[in-house]
């Protein structure tokens, strides 16, 4: 064991049953230093969606370091990998004119929307207005606003008094009108909402709800914000799921996708509406990063949108998300199972009759039958895999599910579920 402490682990088991070290990639697939393949179900995390091992991209992030690492983006400065990708991110953005701030990563995103929602309001004189709304069991990344609005109670427990604001039912749009009504509009600055819940579970929004909170949210003068970290930049088969549901949000977080994880990169794009006081002479938000518009990191965005683009992957993933639904679909019959969710996307979740201990075990047989996915918050395991995912993938996929719980309850109970 190395000194290396990870993420959202629990480093005693790590310590005590090993690593699992990742040499390589290519396509939808990684192997292992023993040289075993592995079918990433999960696309990395939710990020990798043109596949891995794109040479194009390392090359072009190489030519930009080669020229220009970085310089800092702060006042007047920018390199011409920020701008040109700030045009082309805007140019996909739900909202026509809108103005494109980047970080380095989805929690960066989610924080940032929620300073940028609060210092909005404060803009406009409406200095009581800084709570922020979000969804009971969602997941909007560890920093300060992202712990204090997240919905997953372990992620959130232990730290303390966190950012005041409230947590709604996931799918009930009345749900969000009362607790806005409850707390008075005159105190709320936004509503933040994952179009598709990603970590908490996969829950996809039911019939007519995106649209209906956002009509709540406008009818109540509250932000509406779209935590597209995963559904951007193609998950949902078209640029970003907003389009898909004919939502336009007064900021959108985005990540993941937008360099299919060849460097960390985030972003907040802004609609015009939010932009425009802080367009003003004299108004500065005082906020950005170190890295804030990476030249290297816009580099590989810039190249994985030349691929996603050329190879046409955003109808790519509308096509996968059919022979996802198709391919899991044997998988709602078996007795073990006790729900399939998927049909939004590249985007999937089976979820097992039984408890925690068989989605662990599952997971490892899974491993070993060269699979490796993940368990979401509820428990169930992920399913996403990068775009470059073939129907026998998938079809190898659900046999692999589907003989892992198997061997996983007659490894645990001897038979019984
Ligand atoms: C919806 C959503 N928001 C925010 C984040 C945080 O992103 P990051 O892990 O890049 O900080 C994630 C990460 O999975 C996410 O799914």
């Amino acid at each position: 064991m190395t000194s290396y402490w990870h993420p959202f682990a629990d480093m005693g088991v790590v310590e005590a049953s090993g690593e699992l070290p990742i040499v390589r990639g290519e396509g939808a697939y990684v192997f292992d230093a023993d040289g075993r393949r592995y079918f990433d179900a999960t696309a990395g995390l939710w990020y990798c969606n043109v596949g891995h091992g794109r040479a194009e991209i390392a090359e072009a992030v190489a030519r930009q370091l080669r020229v220009l690492a970085a310089y800092n983006n702060y006042g007047d400065l920018t390199t011409p990998a920020a701008s040109e990708l700030a045009e082309r991110v805007a140019a996909f953005a739900p909202v026509p004119g809108s103005k494109v701030f980047f970080c380095s990563g989805g929690s960066d995103a989610v924080d940032s929307a929620a300073k940028l929602a609060r210092r909005y309001w404060y803009e406009l004189g409406r200095l009581e207005k800084t709570l922020i709304v979000s969804r009971v069991g969602a997941y909007h990344g560890v920093n300060g606003f992202g712990t204090s609005i997240g919905g997953i109670p372990p992620n959130r427990d232990g730290f303390g008094p966190l950012i005041e604001g409230a947590q709604v039912e996931r799918d009930s749009a009345a749900a969000l009108a009362d607790t806005i009504d409850r707390l008075g509009a005159e105190r709320v600055a936004a509503f933040f909402c994952e179009p598709v819940v990603g970590a908490g579970g996969v829950f996809p929004p039911p019939p007519g709800y995106l649209e209906e909170v956002e009509r709540i949210c406008r009818e109540r003068d509250v932000l509406f914000v779209a935590d597209e970290v995963i559904t951007g930049f193609g998950r949902c088969g078209r640029w970003f799921a907003s389009e898909r549901f004919g939502l336009q949000p007064d900021l959108l977080t985005c990540a993941k996708g937008i360099t299919s994880g060849y460097l960390p990169l985030g972003a907040v794009i802004a609609s015009p509406r939010v932009a425009e006081p802080f367009f003003r002479p004299g108004v500065m938000w005082r906020h950005g990063y170190t890295y804030s518009g990476h030249a290297g990191a816009c580099a590989a965005a810039l190249a994985n949108l030349d691929i996603i683009e050329r190879e046409r992957l955003v109808g790519g993933a509308a096509d996968l998300e059919r022979e996802l639904v198709e391919a899991l679909a044997p998988l709602s019959e078996h007795e073990r199972v006790r729900e399939v969710r998927a049909g939004t996307g590249v985007l999937a979740a089976v979820a097992l009759e039984g408890d925690a201990a068989l989605s662990a075990r599952t997971l490892a047989e899974l491993r070993s039958r060269g699979v490796l996915s993940r368990v979401l918050a509820d428990g169930a395991l992920q399913i996403s895999p990068p775009f470059v995912t073939t129907r026998a993938d998938l079809d190898t996929l659900a046999e692999a599910i589907a003989d892992a719980v198997e061997a996983a309850a007659v490894a645990l109970t001897g038979g019984g579920v």
